[in-house]
This record gives C-alpha cells, structure tokens and sequence, in this order.
C-alpha cells in the first residue's frame, strides 16, 4: 500500500522548498515542545520543515506548509517513532489539464475555489458576488495539548482558525473550525465543514457505519469504499435513526476485532450533519469530510461575525475494530460526558411507559413505585401522561403543567413517596414539540415551524416548535425549570419523537431563514446547558422515539440515551452491537420489558435481564402481572448487576462472538483496573445439538489469577476449576470456557474476579 507521508519522500528535498513566503510570521512559544525532548510536547512544531506533529499515545497526525503556502493533510495513523522521519510537504502534480495539483493534493482544509474539484471544506459567496475562496497559511499558536492554525482567502479578509485538540490516552484528535468575516461587508456561507480525515492513498479501503430506523437502530453496516462518494447525512432536523454521524475505514476487511488498522471518526453535531467518504478517481485519495449539511444550508456572515462548526473527531486503532470502539468508549467517559471529571455508575432505573402508557396517576405510579423499590430500582421515572389533556398522544405536548385530574395535588406527594422508597424521581418531557390540540398552540400557533400559508404536516399528531426563535427558547426553558424548582426531581428523559417538516422561520429575513437547522440545535443545547447550571444534579437521557439522537455533541449535556423503543431482547442484540461500535455501555439505556415483544418474541425474564445487563440497566415492564418467580430472579438479576455495573459501565469491552455472524452472542467486559471480568453468553436458537462454541476470553492477565463465578450451571469445567486459588489468565484466554447453552434463548453471566 502507497503511504502519504513516505511516498512523498524520494521524490521531496528534506530542506523547506526556497521561495515559500508566510505573510505572517510563525510564532512558537518555548513550551511548545523541542524536538528530542525526554517527554516531548503532544502538539510540536518543526519550523525548518514547516511540519506539526501531534501526538497520541500510539497515534500521530502530521500537517505541513506545501510550497503554495497550503496547509496539506501529511499522516495518520501508527506513532511515528522519530522525527527524523518527517519531510516538509510538497503538492503532489496534477494529472493532465484535468486533475489539478490543488485537487491531487491532501488539502487539509480546502475551500471551494480555483481548480479544486474534491468536496471542499467551505464555500462562500462573498458581497460583491465572488464565489472562489483560496486558503493559505496565515499563523499558529500552540497551548498545549491544543493548536491553533490559521488561514485566509488569497484576496479577502475572510479567515479560517482551525483549532486540533490531541486526546493522548484515547489515540483522539478533535478538529472544529471557526469561518471569520473581517471584511466590511455581509458574505453567505454556503457549506461549513469541520474538517476533512485523509486515509493514507491505497485502494480497496472498506467503510463501516451505521444505518437503521425507528425500532431498529445502529445497525453495523459495511462496503467497499470505490470511486465516487458516500454520503451519510441527516436533512431531518436531528441526528436520526437512519444514519448515524460516525464512520470506520479499514484496509479491504484486513481489520477484525483485535487485529488491523482502523481509521475512525465521529461528528458531534445533533442537527443535519453531513459525511462525505470519497475515493477520488484520479488519485485515490479516500478522505471524510465532515460538518454541518449543506443541504439546505446557508449561514449570513455580517462583518465581524464568525461561524464555528462542530466538533469532529478522530482517531485510529493498530489492533482493529475492538479497539477502536474501547478508546471511543473511554473517550466518551473521560472526555465528553457531564461527569466526565468525577464519573459516576449510572442507576437502576424503573420507566413506567411501557406499564402504564398515557394512563399515569398518583395511586398507580405509587403502586409501580413500592413493587420498583423492592427490586432495588434506584431511580423511578414516570413517562409519558403527566402533563395537559395528556390521555393520548393527541394532545397536551407544550402543556408542561400538571394534570390535576390525574395528580390533584401535583407531583409532590408522588415523589415524596418514591424518595420515601429511597429512590430518586424522574421525569419525562418531550420540549420542542407541540399538539395543535393544547393552550400553547392555541395561544402561539406561529411557534410551530412553518412556511405561511402552506400545509402544517403533523407526525403523531404533533408539530416541532421552532426553537431557533429566542421567544420558544425562553418559553421552554423557563416551562422545564419551573417543574424542576417546584420539584425534587433528579432526572429528566427529553424526548423528540418527529423529525422537521415545513422548516420555516418566517419572523426572519429571508437570507437567515435556512440558519434555522442550526440555530435550533444550538437553542436546544443552550437550554439543556442552562438547566444544567441552575439544577447541578439534574441528568438527563437524551431519547428520540428510541435513538434518533445519539451524538457526541448531546453527549457532552446527557448522561444516558434511549438506545431504541425496540426492547425485544432477541433484536437488542445487535442494536447493542452496533451502538457498541461507537458508543459506551454506560450511557446505553437498556430495559428489562414484557413479552411477547416484538416480531412477537418471547424470550425467557433471564435472557431479558442480561442483555440489559450489558448497559445501564433499566426495567420497563409492568410489574403489575408479573409473578413472585418473576420478582424473585429479577431481584437476583438486579443485585447481580449492581455488583458487576462499575465494570459494565467503566470497563472495557470485547465482542467475542457477533449477533450478525452465529448463533452465539457472547460479551465481555474487564473493569478498569483488571480486578474484575464478567462474560455474557447468548445462544439464538440451538439445531442439531450442536454444542455453544469455545469462548476465549481477552482482556486479562496471563499471570494472573482469576475465581470464577456462575449465576447457574452453564459453565462447562474441568475439574478442579472452582479451586479456590482460581484460574489463569492464560488458561481463560488460550484454553477459553464453553457454556453449557441449550435450545433457543438460553444465556449465561460468568464473573471472574482476580485474586492475584
Ligand atoms: C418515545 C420514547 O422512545 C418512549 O420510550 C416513550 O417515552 C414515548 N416516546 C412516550 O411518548
């Protein structure tokens, strides 16, 4: 395989090319790093190379001034052991009259001018109706971990900072750019990247991403990556079910689970986002481009204004796709979720939706509430039903009082009795949403997204409020702080259950109307942002009719999502698989439920239990018909969990065997500090007699000593393997374990803990 950076080197001078003229000069701080320093600096500059090198723990990313003064897209991937290996950049040549060099060239941040024909990074209209923007260099500044570059247009004060922030433990980058106007008059934005990943050149590179709908999430999907684009996006107002903002890139399927390089990259962005995976035909260039979509888009920059674009994300694994996935799972939980700085496990939950629907009252909730707290649920939540002429979904969305006729005395004595219970109390809302059937529609009927005079389309009876308006911004803020300041309430489930339709914001002139994409997401964060601040130990699961908004930019302001309204264990498997390969176990909301389910499923409570087990437990069942054997395993299940959660939730996890690949599911999760290990095992559905497959266990110490713990009798054992001593990592890792799985929808824990 062709590879960037070395391919460039026989035919490049190792000195910086004469003639190159920075307009302005490069300041570099002492503390930037020095080349050969013991510990050298995650972000340094080489001046005589005009090369930055930022580094991971196991990962480099280089960047370099090319003899036009652009910034070009080196390397990235393995850590590169000396900097002696690096090479100033240089263009590549064009191809014929047809292939500029600008367009062959790994422009790290291009804008849509001159001869550049690849998806460029930003483009503009400017006031006097230019359209063509070339980038060049202009500065940088280095603060530690962070570097800051930037460009401008050849001809207008139109300038672009880049900003990379190294992540060294999690092999991360994150790029964002910020698009400046300090020209005198009023440009148009017309499509505003965050940045552009590089492969190195090669053929025959394979994508990974996720795909699904309602009920049937983050499904794993993979193609070959051929000339032409991909392009995943959402044009549906959030994130969606349908695609999902993260990708994976590998070599031709050389990567698996513990083996090969993989490229990965996620956008953290809640609105219409956009990545665009290219292969370019004339020099197989295969690079993403990832930002906000410009479908639809356009973005008034007045003088002095600045645009910034999301986060986007980055990283690379040498050992494959498991590992991939466990540095974005210790990304997410060191560096992007709300108690990132002092984490937390997350608690048991009780939700009361799928018990009670619409038909919520003080004597049922309470009801669900004492059998709840008897199993060890820590935190109840009432959903849906609470609030208006809530008794269907249609009506009462945008009512955020509650419904007297179903709590006459409010919500108070309710939560008395569940902290009484010695839970904590949740509560559902669905903010940005509102029934033409209720006061606030009554009362503002322009709040709802509109185009004058055109069709109003509803999708469950409801229609989105436009939340890019200030005055529906305060209205919702103020409506949820006033229910939680009136109550003791810990956690809130925030629900979105449509997408966009009719996306008008008449109340603006026309050249800001399509700002409405991202003016609403923004409003959304700043009012999570804000109830945050005022109500510091309030957390939030983010849910959209199940996983329609799963992102690393809600990620920074929930603790938890709602994985899918699909809770059919069975079909779980793989939503779980999936949303594995990007997100954390921790913050994946996972529900014990009743069966049948659905495709009309029934799977036993056991196999129910553990594949919950997997993520932050939750139950959702309706606890009114269930049996005392059904209380009695639940409660096991329950106490099981809490002592293996802390793993679950801030371990590492391997998928040992796919639900997309057999008929065993199996799972393994090894805590942070390698003391504890636990194996969930799911047989799908058993032919022939055929025994469950050997299960070699990852993750361990092969010196190390482990005593094994089953919940049954499914572990198949030498003799002798309970010793009280335990058993090695080696043996679990080489020899592995079988699990004794019978007929269809057996499943089994094991639990390992370290004794030396
Ligand atoms: C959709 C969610 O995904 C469900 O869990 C539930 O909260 C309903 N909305 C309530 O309307």
């Amino acid at each position: 395989m062709s590879h960037g950076l070395l391919a460039s080197r026989s035919a490049l001078p190792r000195k910086v090319l004469a003639g190159v003229v920075l307009t302005v000069g490069i300041f570099v701080p002492a503390w930037a790093g020095a080349a050969g320093a013991a510990s050298p600096a995650p972000v340094r500059y080489l001046p005589h190379l005009k090369v930055w090198i930022l580094d991971t723990e196991r990962t480099s990313y280089v960047l370099g001034l090319n003899e036009r003064n652009e910034l070009q897209s080196l390397y990235w991937g393995e850590k590169l052991a000396s900097e002696r290996d690096l090479f100033a950049a240089h263009s590549r040549p064009g191809i014929a009259s047809f292939d500029s060099s600008e367009t062959v060239t790994n422009n790290e941040y291009p804008g849509w001018g001159g001869r550049y024909y690849n998806e460029p990074a930003l483009k503009v209209t400017l006031a006097d109706g230019v359209r063509d923007l070339v980038l060049k260099y202009v500065s940088q500044e280095i603060r530690g971990d962070t570097l800051v570059i930037r460009l401008k247009d050849i001809q207008y004060d139109l300038f672009v900072n880049l900003t990379y922030t190294v992540f060294p433990r999690e092999d991360i980058i994150r790029k964002q750019a910020e698009i400046q106007n300090h020209t005198s008059q009023a440009l148009n934005v017309e499509s505003a990247q965050s940045g552009v990943w590089y492969m190195p050149v090669g053929e025959g590179y394979r994508l990974t991403y996720l795909t699904g709908r309602w009920a049937g999430e983050t499904q794993l999907t993979r193609e070959p990556i051929n000339p032409g684009k991909v392009v995943l996006e959402s044009r549906r107002g959030n994130t969606s079910h349908q695609l999902n903002p993260w990708f994976a890139i590998d070599v031709g399927g050389a990567a698996d689970e513990e083996h090969g390089r993989v490229w990965f990259g996620a956008l953290g962005w809640s609105g219409n986002w956009k990545l665009v995976v290219e292969d370019t035909p004339a020099a197989h260039q295969v690079r993403v481009t990832g930002g906000y979509n410009d479908f639809d888009f356009s973005w008034p920059l007045k003088p002095g204004e600045n645009l910034s674009t999301p986060p986007y994300y980055g990283g690379f694994s040498s050992q494959g796709f498991g590992e991939a996935s466990r540095l974005l799972h210790r990304f997410e939980r060191d560096e992007v979720l709300p108690d990132r700085a002092h984490p937390h496990v997350r608690p048991v939950l009780y939700n009361s939706w799928e018990a009670t629907e619409f038909d919520v009252n003080e004597p049922s909730q309470k009801s669900l509430a004492e059998k709840a707290a008897k199993l060890g649920v820590e935190l109840f939540v009432m959903d849906d039903g609470w609030f208006g002429q809530r008794n269907n979904d249609r009506a009462g969305l945008g009512d955020w009082t509650v419904n007297r006729q179903k709590f006459p005395n409010g919500l108070g004595p309710l939560i008395s009795y569940v902290n009484g219970l010695g839970m904590d109390f949740g509560l559902w809302f669905e903010p940005e949403m509102v029934n033409p059937d209720s006061d606030l529609y009554r009362q503002h009927p322009d709040w709802a997204m509109n185009f004058p005079g055109r069709p109003r389309s509803e999708a469950r009876n409801q229609l989105v409020l436009n939340m890019a308006r200030d005055d529906v911004k305060e209205y919702v803020f103020h409506a949820l702080d006033q229910v939680l300041s009136e109550n003791n309430i810990e956690y809130i489930k925030w629900d979105m259950n449509r997408h966009f339709s009719e996306p008008g914001w008449p109340e603006v002139p026309v050249p800001e109307q399509k700002g409405i994409w991202v003016k609403y997401v923004r409003n959304v964060y700043e009012i999570i942002d804000r109830l945050r601040a005022k109500h510091p130990n309030l957390e939030i699961e983010s849910c959209s009719g199940g996983g329609g908004r799963v992102d690393l930019g809600i990620l920074e302001r929930v603790n938890e999502v709602w994985t899918s309204d699909n809770t059919e264990a069975f079909d779980r498997l793989r939503i779980q698989e999936g949303f594995s390969f990007a997100y954390a176990p921790k913050i994946m909301s996972a529900w014990v439920t009743d069966v049948p389910n659905m495709n009309g499923r029934s799977t036993p409570l056991k196999f129910r239990f553990l594949v919950a087990m997997q993520g932050a437990l939750g139950i959702g069942a309706n606890l009114n018909k269930w049996s005392p054997e059904d209380f009695a395993l639940a409660t096991q299940m329950v106490s099981t969990y809490k002592s293996i959660r802390e793993t679950v939730q801030q371990g590492d996890l391997y998928r040992l065997f796919s639900p997309r690949e057999g008929n065993l599911t199996a799972n393994e999760y090894v805590s942070a500090d390698g003391k504890q290990a636990v194996l969930f095992g799911f047989l799908h559905s058993q032919q022939f007699l055929w025994p469950a497959p050997m299960i070699y266990l990852r993750g361990l110490e092969e010196n190390a000593l482990y005593r094994i713990k089953t919940i049954d009798n499914k572990l198949i054992v030498a003799p002798g393997i309970y010793a009280a001593e335990g058993v090695s990592g080696a043996y679990l890792m080489h020899h592995g374990l079988r699990l004794d799985l019978r007929g269809d929808y057996d499943s089994s824990l094991v639990i390992l803990e370290r004794t030396k």
